[in-house]
């Protein structure tokens, strides 16, 4: 396919993400490239930064679909690989930006950019990476890629603003909640499964099949996150656990249990994640509510709902090891959680 040399698949370890990334090493070296050439700059403090956050390890999910998807479809070209490293800039930046706004402790294993240089130097990083980003989306000549990422990208910042105003407000939704995950994590999803099939000059259809994949993708992806906030392991994770709790940041769990819960439990989530007004045992009473209530299980189920829908999106895809392994990425983002 493609004239690639494959690696031995079969062989291969089983996580499809580590699977996948070893189908699309001689990509994915690319975009590396790509990505270390962009985040240079002859101001110190800006390579600094992208290096302490682009080294650090990530998951690269995003531009693995966008490199994925470009190898399912036949694409020849090289178009893809500024794109894919695009799309990890866009997810860097949106990064460097949300540790600021959450206030966190932990990313990717080490301390975000912002608690060794600080905010504001974090915030202007993460503001360069957008724009390096953008000169990657142009590099690869396509004008409906670049409306396709671009926005993406007004809409991730869209979503985390809606999320900082729905902060602390226990009325919180599920509907909301949904809309607002749709666009602070799925549209970056769906826009980086889209760009390769326009690439490619794949038919409409397959092109609106792979966006539905992305943005089922990403709702599973975000739902499994909020997850793991209350339940999974900080080391493993690379991120501290109880975030959004501490942030009164009403994900799927805490909705659902103040739905089911009485007025006990209301007043507990109201002091605890309204008024901010948090004792140490409080984290460990809430993990408590949300289990008893069989919260944590149902938004798994939900995530595998959703992840369900991805895998069917790729029924209008060619069936290759491409897609196989993009199914099996989408079954494994749910899977990681148990
Ligand atoms: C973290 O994304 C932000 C969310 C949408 C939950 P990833 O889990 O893909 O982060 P890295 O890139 O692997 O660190
Ligand atoms: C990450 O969101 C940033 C975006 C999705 C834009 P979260 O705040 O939910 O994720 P983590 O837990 O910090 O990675
Ligand atoms: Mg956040
Ligand atoms: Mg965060």
């Amino acid at each position: 396919m493609n004239g690639l040399p494959l690696p031995d698949y079969e062989a291969a370890p089983v996580n499809p993400a580590v699977r996948l990334a070893a189908l699309a090493s001689t990509d994915m070296a690319g975009v590396e490239a790509l990505i270390a050439d962009r985040a240079s700059s002859a101001t110190a403090v800006i390579p600094a930064i992208a290096h302490h956050l682009l080294d650090a390890g990530g998951k690269r999910i995003r531009p693995l679909i966008t490199v994925a998807t470009a190898r399912m479809l036949g694409y020849d070209g090289r178009g893809h690989l500024p794109l894919a490293a695009a799309v990890e800039f866009i997810h860097s930046a949106t990064l460097l930006h949300d540790d600021v706004v959450d206030d966190s402790e932990l990313r990717r294993g080490k301390q975000p950019a912002n608690k060794v240089w600080g905010n504001p130097q974090s915030v202007l990083v993460g503001d360069f990476l957008f724009a390096r980003a953008f000169m990657l989306m142009v590099d690869a000549g396509s004008m409906e890629a670049l409306h396709v990422l671009s926005r993406a990208a007004a809409v991730i910042a869209e979503g985390e603003v809606r999320q900082l105003a729905a902060a602390r407000k226990v009325a919180t939704t599920r509907a909301e909640y949904m809309d607002i995950i749709a666009a602070k994590t799925a549209a970056l999803f769906a826009a980086s499964a889209q760009v390769s099939p326009i690439l490619a000059g794949a038919p409409a259809e397959v092109e609106a099949a792979m966006e539905v994949y992305g943005r089922e993708l990403g709702l599973a992806f975000q739902l499994v996150d909020d997850a793991l906030d209350y339940g999974g392991i900080a080391v493993e994770l690379g991120k501290n656990t109880g975030d959004d709790f501490r942030e009164g940041k009403i994900t799927l769990p805490v909705a659902l249990a103040l739905e089911a819960g009485g007025a006990d439990e209301r007043a507990f989530w109201v002091r605890t994640m309204a008024d901010g007004r948090q004792s140490p045992d409080d984290f460990d009473r809430a993990v408590d509510i949300l289990k008893s209530h069989g919260a944590l299980d149902a938004t798994l189920e939900a995530a595998r709902g959703h992840a369900a829908r991805a895998v069917d999106a790729l029924d209008a895809a060619p069936d290759n090891v491409w897609s196989q392994s993009l199914a099996a990425l989408a079954e494994f983002v749910v899977e990681r959680a148990y």
